[in-house]
């Protein structure tokens, strides 16, 4: 029998209802928040508001796209957490209500299995390859950067992960740094594919095991942006390009680093990357790259499926229903991943 799942995500700034049905996406709505680009950041107190706004004519619109009703759903997953308390908020009471008056049961989704576990949401008329378990996936948004072993849809192991700043907010504070606005990553990236890689170096972090560190190769970004400003003050316009293509290309190569000693030491081939970092050009280039030359078999995110979006919480909910992992009605939205344990 088939299964349709209405999958809700509202961690951050992004508003976001899908539906999908087996594995295959029948809708992916996505309401984002412009609000917050004047701030620099997101703002918590407006993202949440600006869920509340959001989430009804989104899960509406889902359900109006697949061409389904609440009738024809068989669970309704959420993101439970990490992210902002007050927009997981939004998303968890939202799917309670719905929960109750439809009879529908829930199911908790995190958020990072959520990207981890976007490589198997299905697309009609598209060739869909998926990671054969087990398989290393590097996990790089705004908030995250994991190396993750997954054995199964459900089994994840944290090899590595990074021990102050993701790698993410490394690329918006490089843009921040430059006032280049906001999300920084998207603006680095396409300065990035004009400049030369090879023109500055900036601190690179001598972190043991599997684990990362973004905080120094900022501050050097910092230090240098400082000084070379005093000489010049007009260093940053006359040196854009490559000073984006320069920083990227360290923040890649130290990614790749440790991605290539986690496969040495796992044995395993099958590699992915998950995360809004995941849809920048020069990282999607070297993984494949990395992988022609060491027989990897790679497995890039669809775009519309790299940052925050409701059909990775649906394909996740999806292989929960499997298992009938349904959440309590008490249930209360988690802002930490430590809070999870795993
Ligand atoms: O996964 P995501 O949408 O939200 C979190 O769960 O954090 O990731 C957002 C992050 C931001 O830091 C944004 O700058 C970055 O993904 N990003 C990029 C690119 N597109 C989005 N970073 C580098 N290059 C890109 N093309
Ligand atoms: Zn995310």
């Amino acid at each position: 029998m088939s299964v349709t799942i209405l999958g809700i995500e509202s961690s951050c700034d992004d508003t976001s209802a899908a539906i999908l049905r087996d594995e295959y996406l029948l809708s992916n709505v996505m309401a984002s928040q412009e609000v917050h680009r004047q701030y620099g950041g997101v703002i918590p107190e407006l993202a949440s508001r600006a869920h509340q706004q959001n989430i009804l004519p989104v899960v509406s619109e889902a359900l109006r796209q697949a061409g389904v009703t609440m009738d024809d759903v068989d669970a309704i997953a959420f993101t439970r957490g990490p992210g902002l308390l007050g927009s997981l908020l939004v998303g968890t009471s939202f799917a309670k209500g719905l929960s109750l008056s439809c009879g529908k049961p829930m199911i908790e989704v995190n958020h990072l299995q959520g990207h981890i576990l976007s490589h198997f949401v299905k697309v009609e008329g598209r060739e869909n390859h998926c990671p054969e378990f087990p398989y290393l996936c590097l996990l790089v948004s705004g908030g995250h950067t994991q190396i993750v072993r997954v054995d199964a849809p459900l089994k994840f192991e944290i090899l590595g992960h990074t021990i102050d700043d993701a790698v993410g907010e490394a690329f918006d504070k490089c843009a921040k740094h430059m006032g280049l606005g906001y999300p920084g990553g998207p603006v680095v990236d396409r300065l990035a594919k004009e400049g030369d890689p090879m023109k500055f170096r900036f601190a690179k972090p001598n972190i043991p095991d599997l684990n990362y560190s973004f905080s120094g190769i900022k501050t050097s970004l910092l230090y240098f942006l400082r000084d070379h400003l005093k000489e010049n003050p007009d260093f940053i316009e006359e040196n854009k390009a490559d000073i984006c293509a320069s920083f990227q290309k360290d923040l890649i190569d130290i990614l790749l680093k440790k991605l290539v000693i986690a496969a040495k030491q796992t044995g395993i081939r099958q590699v992915a990357i998950s995360g809004g970092v995941s849809a920048n050009s020069g990282l999607r280039n070297r993984i494949v790259e990395e992988g022609q030359k060491r027989g990897w078999t790679t497995f890039l995110p669809e775009f519309r499926f790299t940052t925050d979006n409701a059909a990775m919480i649906a394909i996740t909910g999806y292989f929960k229903y499997q298992q009938k992992l349904f959440a309590p009605l008490d249930i209360a939205p988690l802002s930490r991943a430590a809070e999870y344990g795993d």
